[in-house]
């Protein structure tokens, strides 16, 4: 099922595996160069310690033909002081090269003409808001894509409309939590375009593992038209069976008297690559099995089943395949 609907719903240039060693932005860039010098130092200690180890094993074993104890040493000071003063060099080093790299990703200044994003994370899905553009969109976060010459961060708000989520795109940045009743950041500069895959990190509740999360980095032309896309009322004329049952409570259309905010904004949903935060490919069939039972496909996530009849399924779902 996973291989059948990635396939589907992976284009060229997804970046389809979250590899940590192939990072795609700076704050990445830096824990990867961290990462690599820890392991680096961690891997030269145990060979050390494993090598010494075996060449004992081998050198001092017992050969059988000698049936004296070998010399016993005790309170060496020399060695005592070279294994406290060695570790603590180790220690020290790594504690201040983590210590750079953090300060130097979380004091990042925001450059004055940077986006910002306002990201929601919900059960069990993320509420993506641009407030100087006016947009609402959900799951799917689009960004333009930096590079060294013309850098372009955008820059997270992260907060929480229920219990603790995270935010995680191995190849972009570091995990950063969403908490309730506080507002987190972060920023990321993608230098490829592409979609980059992401989850939520923290255990959110029964559908924590469906929380899944895209980041679209497109060229600034392309950001540029999905804005305006984005931007422009979505609406239809199809739309009264869709208005006249509760959906509109939960989900907001814009331009529409449907200003629910408790599910994920639906304005431009056809422009998205799937549904239930990435629990499922968006096809026309799945669009459609969603609506009429949203329970069987992710069960527990918070949209009921509406029960609706063949005739009220078919409107609803031509009305939301308007929505683009
Ligand atoms: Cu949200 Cu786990």
């Amino acid at each position: 099922m996973w291989c059948l609907w990635t396939a589907v719903a992976f284009g060229q240039g997804d970046h389809p595996v979250g590899n940590i060693f192939n990072p795609q932005a700076t704050p990445a860039e830096s824990i990867a160069h961290l990462s690599v010098l820890v392991l680096s130092v961690c891997g030269a200690i145990f060979l050390i310690v494993g090598g010494l180890l075996a060449f004992t094993l081998v050198r001092f074993r017992d050969r059988g033909n000698d049936g004296h104890e070998p010399a016993q040493v005790y309170g060496s000071n020399r060695i005592e002081v070279a294994w406290t003063v060695i570790p603590f060099l180790i220690v020290f080093v790594l504690s201040m090269a983590t210590a750079r790299v953090v300060i130097a990703i979380q004091n990042k200044a925001v450059p004055p003409h940077a986006l910002q994003v306002t990201v929601i994370g919900h059960q069990w899905w993320w509420e993506i808001r641009y407030p100087e553009l006016a947009i609402v969109t959900a799951n799917e976060l689009h960004i333009p894509v930096s590079s060294l010459a013309k850098p372009a961060p955008a820059f997270l708000k992260l907060q929480s409309a229920d219990v603790a989520h995270s935010f995680w795109v191995p190849q972009l940045a570091g995990k950063t939590d969403l908490i309730p009743n506080r507002t987190n950041t972060m920023w990321i500069d993608p230098r490829q375009t592409g979609t980059f895959l992401g989850n939520c990190a923290e255990y959110c509740g029964t559908q924590h593992a469906n929380m899944l999360l895209r980041v679209v980095v497109q060229p600034e032309a392309e950001f540029n038209s999905w804005v305006a896309a984005e931007k422009a009322i979505a609406v239809d004329s199809g739309a009264a069976l869709f208005f006249s049952l509760s959906c509109v409570n939960c989900h907001a259309v814009s331009g529409t008297s449907a200003t629910g905010t408790f599910g994920p904004d639906l304005s431009h949903l056809m422009s998205r690559a799937t549904l239930g935060s990435g629990a499922i490919a968006n096809t026309p069939e799945t669009l459609r099995a969603w609506v009429k039972d949203p329970q069987a496909i992710k069960p527990g996530n918070l949209m009921p089943n509406m029960q609706l009849n063949v005739r009220e399924l078919d409107a609803v779902v031509s009305y939301l395949s308007s929505l683009k």
